[in-house]
């Protein structure tokens, strides 16, 4: 696969969406779907192809989750190349402790509201957990419902060796498959709770992993809460980028969870989170402005209301 030609016009035309009209983010929308100041174009979408060519330059890129509509609207419009409608919906939308509960159900329509928003950035959905442990079978139904109900363009699973023959039956498929190693959410009870993974003598074991990923089809890995020196070795060693998130900055994309970045949710935030908004205080702020307006009669003005 090569990124050098444009891509030609969709041969079975696209459905509502008029690949000649600008995008929403306007003229200023990036030529280059991987490059958030790139000069303007259309709307053309980020392929896996781009990600790969970005690994072999050197250029280092950011994914985001998003659960909704806003989210995948702004960060696309940001230029964010690939969007992860994660299971951390669990923690983030649906009020859970963990990612254990989400259901395929509660998933689907979080894809499809940030697949439709999206214009540009390939939108990755997170395979929750029970929908693709039990058998092959099973994962290619998950998969399928993610891509045909949600319409995403990828699937990401988590799991080492043990998914080599699902995430080979799925890019068999054409199904794009993202992995997702170190220390993964979903098993939480069985790792123990939020442990550094890869440490010391399972560093080697987590390389084998990421290649066994990749052999198997994946086009993209990962890697959660892994040392940093270990991460630096595996996107060394694999031709694949790889995706950090508390791995360093050795990796080629690093990933974060939205609510997290821009300061959304109470409380202490993990160790590798960078915070680059304070939406919580901003929204409390506005929240309580608009209270206070109300009790005091000043909202809803003149400007606000109809005349007769
Ligand atoms: O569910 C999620 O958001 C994730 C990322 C943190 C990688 O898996």
């Amino acid at each position: 696969m090569t990124t050098d030609a444009p891509e030609e016009p969709s041969p079975y035309g696209s459905g509502t969406r008029d690949p000649s009209s600008p995008s929403p983010s306007g003229p200023s929308g990036p030529t280059d779907p991987t490059g958030p100041s790139a000069p303007p174009a259309g709307p053309r979408r980020v392929r896996i192809p781009h990600l790969h060519a970005m690994k072999a330059e050197g250029r280092r890129w950011a994914m985001l989750t998003a659960y909704d509509m806003y989210a995948a609207q702004i960060f696309d419009e940001a230029g964010i190349p690939v969007l992860l409608v994660g299971d951390s919906a669990g923690n983030n939308v649906y009020g859970y402790e963990t990612t254990v509960p989400v259901t395929l159900e509660e998933m689907v329509p979080l894809v499809r509201a940030v697949a439709t928003a999206a214009r540009r950035a390939l939108v990755v959905a997170d395979m929750p957990f029970g929908s693709y442990g039990g058998s092959v079978e099973q994962g290619f139904a998950s998969a399928v419902r993610l891509m045909k109900e949600g319409l995403a363009h990828a699937v990401k699973l988590e799991g080492g060796t043990a998914m080599v023959p699902l995430v080979k039956t799925l890019t068999d498929a054409g199904i794009p498959v993202m992995a997702h190693v170190g220390f993964t959410p979903q098993s939480e009870h069985q790792l123990g709770g939020y442990r550094v993974q890869g440490r010391g003598d399972a560093a080697d074991a987590l390389v084998d992993e990421a290649l066994a990923l990749q052999d198997a089809g994946a086009f993209a890995v990962v890697l959660e809460m892994v040392p940093a020196p270990v991460a630096e070795r595996v996107t060394e060693v694999l031709a694949i980028p790889t995706i950090g998130i508390g791995a360093g900055p050795g990796t080629d994309a690093q990933v974060l969870v939205w609510s997290d970045f821009a300061g959304l949710r109470a409380g202490r935030a993990p160790r590798f989170v960078k915070k680059y908004a304070d939406l919580r205080g901003t929204l409390l702020d506005a929240a309580r402005a608009y209270a206070d307006d109300v009790a005091a009669g000043a909202f809803p003005g003149p400007e606000h209301s109809f005349e007769a």
